[in-house]
């Protein structure tokens, strides 16, 4: 079986996705949909797909599956016309920013018996997923502290930061997930610090690009999460887990492993710039379980759900900000 692919926004991750399908065997990019003609015929000249309305996209027999790349503000609406038009979805994160409307759209989910995954790429790195394997092999014993580093080069345009819902929900929320799917149990109580430390413009937007965040679960886990917009040495991406009897870690990618060492001192090539370099293995990774689950008709990995909690982290987060306390998961998802 071939699953025939529609992207849908053809911006800096439908690039990505774009090319992520073409490597997938068993998946086929079919067709791509963008108002901005030139992002759109750059997917299409690259990968020899067609152009066409998100309408054509929706009645088309040749599209059985999307992948919605396109700004957090349209995902919901997107995710419920697809839905309804009895295509599988693969929804870039977040849902919503809207706790509320994620709940909306995911009933229409289940309404519909609507495939939908969510893209987390994080749980698909081979790195990551190595390291998950360990824990869960049981070679550092029970899981006790995670800290994770992520620090992105730069920050991306004032227009996309005004549009994100703000550093959690568009930034910290791949930590969330991957903090939920490390520790093995939900998070009970979020407390976080936020501040602007590398540009005014960021403040401006009511934004900040410098968080901490702790987590913490019901039996006393911990994870530690820090973020910055600004790294000048590039994308800082790193994972440690402490465990009862060892400790596992997932180091940086550096453009080449080579290492110099002369009287000056020890040095490396550059890490890696950015996503779109960084995880090209788990970009494709998480197109190919897609189309596992579709092709055996299981769960995707990452679900519906796993974005309501993500969001309702970054929700946490912030409100811990704005009242400077711990704050119960459970308050921002009324329960
Ligand atoms: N998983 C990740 O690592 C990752 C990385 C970057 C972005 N994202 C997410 O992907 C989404 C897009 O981010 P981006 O950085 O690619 O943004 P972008 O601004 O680079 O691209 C968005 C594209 O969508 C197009 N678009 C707008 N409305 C559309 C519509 N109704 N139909 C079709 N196309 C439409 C725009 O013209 C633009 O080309 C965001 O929700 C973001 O959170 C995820």
């Amino acid at each position: 079986m071939t699953v025939g692919f529609g992207v849908l926004g053809a911006g800096r991750i439908g690039q990505v996705h774009a090319r992520a399908v073409a490597s997938v065997p068993g998946a086929k990019l079919v067709a791509v949909a963008d108002p901005v003609a030139e992002a759109a015929s750059k997917i299409s000249q690259t990968h020899g797909c067609t152009i066409r309305s998100i309408d054509e996209i929706a009645q088309a027999d040749d599209i059985d599956a999307v992948i919605i790349c396109t700004p957090t503000d349209t995902h919901a609406d997107l995710i419920e016309r697809f839905a309804r038009a009895g295509k599988a979805v693969f929804c870039e994160k977040p849902i919503d920013l809207s706790l509320s409307r994620v709940r909306e759209c995911l009933a229409v989910v289940k309404e519909t018996n609507a495939i939908l995954m969510v893209g987390f790429q994080r749980r698909f790195d081979p790195d990551f997923r190595a390291l998950k394997q360990a824990i869960d092999e049981g070679r550092i014993g029970a899981v006790e502290m995670v800290t994770l580093t992520s620090r992105d080069p730069g920050p991306p345009p004032i227009d996309y930061i005004k549009r994100s819902g703000g550093i959690f929900r568009d930034m910290t929320i791949h930590d969330f997930d991957v903090a939920r799917w490390l520790l093995g149990e939900e998070i009970e109580t979020v407390q976080a610090a936020a501040s602007v430390l590398t540009d005014p413009e960021i403040a401006g937007a009511s934004d900040y690009d410098s968080v901490n965040v702790i987590l913490t679960t019901p039996s006393g886990k911990h994870c530690t999460i820090t973020n910055t917009r600004r790294a000048t040495y590039g994308y800082d991406q790193r994972i440690e887990v402490h465990g009862a009897k060892g400790s596992v870690s997932a180091e940086n990618h550096h453009q080449s492993r080579v290492l110099i060492a002369n009287e000056t001192g020890y040095t490396r090539p550059p890490l890696l710039d950015f996503f779109m370099t960084r995880y090209v293995a788990a970009y494709a990774a998480e197109i190919a379980a897609f189309v596992d689950a579709l092709e055996n008709g299981t769960p995707p990995p990452t679900t519906g759900r796993d974005g309501l909690m993500a969001l309702a982290l970054a929700d946490a987060a912030l409100l811990s900000v704005h009242e400077g306390r711990a704050v119960r998961v459970n308050e921002v998802l009324g329960q």
